[in-house]
């Protein structure tokens, strides 16, 4: 990796993946693409942006060959809920941006990073210890979206050698940037109220139970699974990444630990509901582990601990 291109990069992943790769590449040398959000400001101050749509082709295959661009971390998508309100836009976005991706890199000779999700499973699927290689089936279009990413993905790479990569991430929690309408995104909204307001009112019920990692192993995952020796690979993309699995009422019981006067509340929304429902509780991240030695660092307490200290810092 010498040249990166980020998509989506003033978005919740990121924001923290475009620090984490410029600090370890040369600022110069990533290139944060956004189209809704416009970076911050230390996006901004520290290296290159500009603004892009993914569903462009000509604008992202110009891009990458002027920049000369040899790797594309491709963030640029529409979560979960937002995606079940605009299924045909989600498709847009996420199919057609994806497909524009893969062509530029095939033409360009880039290499590419695609994050698929604990969405990419579904109802048919085994929720605790889902294995690496499994029914999938997803019921939701952001599911669908995320199956069909990774199965482009491998496609690229066996028709046409593309060297693509990718992990299934589960909920994420990041005190930067906001989520951008997922199911998964009470995790980090809890957290905003409980040191603006002591309250929380919380979308899923109590006990529903979810995959869920902190940014920082996010971020790592998806560093050392590019840097990883691809002889190592058996699989290639889509790849379980597990580092912790709670419900609404366990992490309120740890905020509390650290607010004794939070509360929380319920009022459900039928169709994140049931979207939760349809995940896994806790998926087998074995096959990541042996084959690019991935291990997460942050549990429950430890993210609880950390969330708390930097936005008390911010607000
Ligand atoms: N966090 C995402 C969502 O809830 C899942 O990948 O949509």
């Amino acid at each position: 990796m010498k040249k990166i291109l980020i998509t989506g990069a003033t978005g919740q992943i990121g924001s923290d993946l475009t620090l984490a790769l410029r600090k370890k590449y040369g600022g110069e040398n990533v290139i944060a693409a956004g189209h809704t959000r416009q970076p911050d400001k230390e996006l901004a101050e520290s290296g290159p942006c500009c603004n892009l749509d993914v569903r462009d082709p000509v604008a992202l295959q110009t891009m990458v060959a002027e920049k000369r661009i040899d790797t594309i971390f491709h963030l640029a998508s529409l979560l979960s809920a937002v995606a079940e309100n605009k299924p045909q836009l989600a498709w847009d976005i996420n199919i057609n941006g994806l497909i524009n991706v893969l062509e530029t890199a095939r033409l360009q000779n880039c290499t590419v990073f695609f994050p698929s999700s604990i969405g990419a499973f579904g109802p048919l699927t085994p929720a605790e210890n889902t294995p690496q290689d499994t029914i999938q089936h997803p019921d939701t279009m952001y599911g669908i979206t995320k199956v069909s990413g990774e199965l482009l993905c491998d496609y690229y790479q066996r028709r046409f050698g593309v060297d693509t990569r990718g992990v299934r991430y589960p909920g994420l929690i990041s005190w930067k940037t906001l989520p951008g309408g997922g199911t998964t995104d009470y995790a980090v909204h809890i957290f905003h109220a409980a040191v603006k307001d002591k309250h929380y009112d919380c979308f899923l019920k109590p006990e529903t139970r979810l995959d869920m990692m902190y940014m920082p192993d996010a971020v790592r995952a998806a560093i050392e699974l590019m840097e990883a020796d691809s002889r190592r690979l058996i699989h290639r993309n889509g790849f379980n990444v597990s580092a912790m699995s709670f419900s609404p009422q366990d992490i309120a019981t740890e905020i509390k630990k650290f607010i004794p006067d939070f509360s929380i509340s319920y009022t459900i929304d039928p169709v994140r509901q049931a979207i939760a429902e349809s995940w896994p509780r806790h998926m087998d991240d074995s096959a990541a582990r042996n084959e690019w030695g991935w291990r997460p660092e942050y549990d429950l307490p430890a993210m609880v601990k950390d969330m708390l200290e930097k936005l008390s810092g911010r607000f």
